[in-house]
């Protein structure tokens, strides 16, 4: 099944203000949103994407003809070294995966079907899932569960996987889900007892906060004034650090420099927390977390 893009209609109006504009979507996936990106612009727009992941850019390079359309095999935490002039009209962010990385099980994201201890997002990162299991200790593996996953059995779990895998016991991914489900004691309603753990580890293994604010940061000075910045969240951390990115900037002068302390605005918030309709969440089981914000440079 191919990724079902989210918040599509929501982020599309609010990012396009210049139908003749420069666009970037730094996180192209299977191209939901650049493909209604294309439909909204005039054939004098441009659309540069971008993907961390190989199969993105395979699915680009097959699926996405247009002549104003390129793509470029890169982290958007690197957005200032791709080449496209300053000033752009409008960045969209969708945070996170595709549901095609689930549907892979080869990439090791997977907790219902058996693959590796992979979960890389970029294939040319050199440490996987399992070289971190190699070297972790527990009291690091917990706090890495609690901070990315909010997982309150964190301790537990964490020196459940780091005993199992030193036994020879966790070679896959089920593995892995089993040894987690084992460990806990409150098995949760809706979700997979596995699922806070896997996010956490992806999040860790991949850089993905850390990415998100340099990605955030560097976007800022790729936006032309009155160019909007669009990101949509799936969990609070993200969400929480797209706030911080876009907040204004304070800046304290010591006692004896007689100046008042300033404010620097240099974005307005043109939408807040904005989540998917009802329709949405009942097509789109995985659009449940989202958060939309959007941001306006002034
Ligand atoms: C939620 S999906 C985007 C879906 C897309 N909007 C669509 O409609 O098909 C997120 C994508 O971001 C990519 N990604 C994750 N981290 C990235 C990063 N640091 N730089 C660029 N792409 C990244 C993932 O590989 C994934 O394809």
């Amino acid at each position: 099944m191919l990724h079902s893009p989210v918040l599509l209609e929501e982020s599309i109006r609010y990012l396009i203000t210049n139908t003749s504009g420069k666009y970037i979507d730094a996180t192209f996936g299977r191209g939901g949103h650049s493909r209604k990106i294309l439909d909204s612009i005039s054939k004098d727009g441009v659309l540069l994407a971008l993907d961390k992941d190989i199969e993105a850019i395979r699915f680009a390079k097959e699926n996405f003809k247009d002549k104003n359309f390129s793509i470029k095999h890169s982290g958007f935490e690197d957005l200032d070294s791709i080449n496209i002039a300053k000033q752009v009209d409008g960045i969209l962010f969708d945070f996170g995966l595709c549901s095609t990385h689930y549907d892979d099980p080869s990439r090791g994201f997977s907790f219902n079907e058996a693959g590796p201890l992979d979960m890389r997002i970029d294939l040319r990162q050199p440490k996987k899932l399992e070289d971190f299991l190699k070297t972790i200790d527990a009291e690091t593996l917990a706090n890495i569960l609690y901070q990315y996953g909010d997982e309150k059995e964190s301790r537990k779990i964490s020196h459940a996987i780091i005993d199992s895998y030193k036994d020879g016991k966790i070679l896959n991914t089920i593995d892995l889900a089993k040894v987690i489900k084992k460990s806990k004691t409150r098995l949760p309603n809706k979700i997979h007892p596995a699922t806070k753990t896997f996010q956490a580890l992806r999040i860790y293994l991949n850089d993905e906060i850390n990415n998100l604010k340099i990605g955030l940061n560097k976007s800022k000075d790729l936006i032309k004034t009155g160019g909007r910045i669009v990101c949509i969240s799936f969990h609070s951390l993200e969400d929480r650090s797209v706030k911080q990115s876009f907040a204004p900037k304070k800046i304290s002068y010591p006692k004896e420099i007689p100046l008042n302390n300033e404010i620097i605005k240099e974005f307005k918030v043109v939408a807040k927390k904005i989540k998917p309709s009802v329709t949405e969440l009942q097509r789109n089981r995985r659009s449940r977390s989202a958060i939309m914000r959007v941001f306006e440079k002034i």
